[in-house]
């Protein structure tokens, strides 16, 4: 944990600065969630906003915050006599709790009593949208509220005020950040030093899982590891390494307060690329390099987008792959038959930073209006940015055969799409580069150690380990 003064310090801003709203806040803490029955449940994860005002990592927690008292109370129950025998011994609650500087601890049946009295003095009841099941039941039994009301009950006073004190890190928070890019890193050092032919995928996994456990870490998110790129979330690991194959490794480690890391990098397997991947490597290379160099305060990160958008077109012309006016291609959308997606998101304590509260609260200024445009429709983070911010800047580019199919079908953007020369792209797979970044007061700072990136150094460190 931090220390208590932390937790204290984000409860008051919250009460006196961000939520300047009558009525009490319910942050509901997460539950164990059981794989196939309760006593065998996954890794528990507290919810991050409970966790980034009420500081306590364990289940079964519920914080309220009196916005006209004052005053935060935190309830839960002590362990019992079997949890001991079964887990070990827990902290008492009173002291967990004080060590997050929170005076007032009671049971959950008294939860449930201060909820009707504030229901019948028709108080105002903020919480944020419920992403699990079980709190959806919760909040259902709790407040009186349907299951199906609960989405268009939720508090946007309350979303608004955690999304502008979360989305600034202060330098503790930027610490822990930085011990998870570390991690990150690590294991793509990892990645790249035994991506050998011959190799399967799910070694390097292991490798990767090796050292996420031996750090006391997690992975912040299910990674990627895979010589089929261009499947932007892949989770399985069916392939063996072949040389001449691209693997294109996104994965990311947690700090040990739960902040994120999330890094993709790709490896030539056999430690040279060919022209073609070279020269698409370079072209993602070149995006998210005008990308970084572009970043400020004030900058609408969805300028910075669309910069990178036009530097990956600028290349592909280059490579014969596009065609016509960079400018006015990025504008029609077509580069995006390969850089389907954002550039990036904003990351903390989850690795795509609050985007339960909703990812245009998160992402977007209210004078912004998210476009429907195929490719820019998923840009999560578009306002302009702020000293504080964490980010990714993730440019890729991407031969998915069944988007090149149905666009060469339809001929969309053929003025600008050279379909012939994609064709001999396609089993390339994908390229994408993600590091990691702080906005500062003049510019911005990549996170973390070093990771090689430039082509000679990918190369040179392709498989290094295997035979050294
Ligand atoms: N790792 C998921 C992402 O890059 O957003
Ligand atoms: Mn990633
Ligand atoms: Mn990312």
């Amino acid at each position: 944990m931090f220390d208590a003064s932390t937790y204290r310090s984000r409860r008051r801003t919250l009460i006196d600065q961000e939520c300047p709203q009558s009525g009490v806040v319910l942050l509901l803490g997460n539950q164990r969630s059981p794989r196939n029955y309760p006593d065998n449940s996954h890794p528990f994860r507290q919810d991050s906003t409970f966790l980034y005002y009420f500081g306590l990592d364990r289940p079964d927690l519920y914080g309220l915050i009196d916005l006209d008292a004052g005053t935060s109370t935190l309830y839960g129950e002590d362990g019992s006599l079997e949890d001991a025998i079964w887990s070990g011994e827990q902290p008492s609650l009173r002291d967990e709790a004080a060590a997050a500087g929170i005076e007032s601890v009671a049971p959950v049946s008294e939860l449930e009593e201060v909820l009707t009295t504030a229901r019948s003095d028709e108080r105002a009841l903020h919480f944020l949208s419920p992403y699990r099941a079980e709190h959806r039941l919760r909040l259902e039994s709790l407040l009186g509220i349907r299951t199906e009301q609960l989405d268009a009950s939720v508090s946007e006073p309350l979303i608004r005020a955690v999304v502008r004190q979360r989305s600034v890190k202060t330098e503790a928070e930027i610490d822990q950040i930085e011990t998870a890019v570390e991690r990150t890193v690590r294991l793509h050092e990892y990645a790249q030093r035994y991506a050998t032919p011959g190799t399967p995928e799910r070694e390097i996994l292991a490798g990767m899982t090796r050292l996420v456990a031996a750090a006391e870490s997690a992975f912040s998110f299910t990674p990627t590891c895979s010589v089929r790129g261009e499947v932007l979330h892949n989770h399985s690991y069916p392939n063996t390494l072949a040389e001449g194959d691209l693997l294109l490794v996104d994965a990311g480690a947690t700090s040990p307060l739960h902040y994120a890391g999330d890094i993709t990098r790709v490896i030539p397997v056999g430690g040279a690329f060919s022209a073609r991947q070279r020269a698409v490597y370079e072209a993602v290379l070149a995006a998210q390099s005008a990308a970084i160099e572009a970043l400020a305060p004030g900058v609408p990160f969805k300028e910075i987008h669309l910069l990178a958008a036009r530097t990956l077109t600028e290349h592909l012309i280059e490579i014969g792959l596009m065609r016509g006016d960079p400018e006015a291609a990025v504008d029609a959308g077509a580069h995006a038959l390969f850089f389907p997606h954002g550039l990036g998101h904003m990351m903390g304590l989850d690795v795509h930073d609050m985007e339960s509260l909703g990812e245009n609260y998160v992402g977007y200024a209210d004078d912004q209006t998210r476009s429907e445009q195929f490719g820019l429709h998923t840009l999560r983070l578009a306002r302009p940015l702020q000293p504080g911010f964490v980010a990714t800047v993730e440019p890729g580019c991407y031969f998915i055969p069944p988007l090149v199919e149905r666009w060469r079908d339809e001929r969309r953007h053929a003025s600008f799409i050279n379909y012939d020369r994609v064709e001999d792209f396609l089993g390339l797979g994908g390229v994408r580069l993600e590091d990691d970044v702080l906005i500062t007061k003049d510019g911005a700072r990549v996170l973390g150690p070093a990771l090689p990136k430039s082509p000679a150094q990918v190369e040179a460190r392709a498989g290094s380990a295997v035979g050294a």
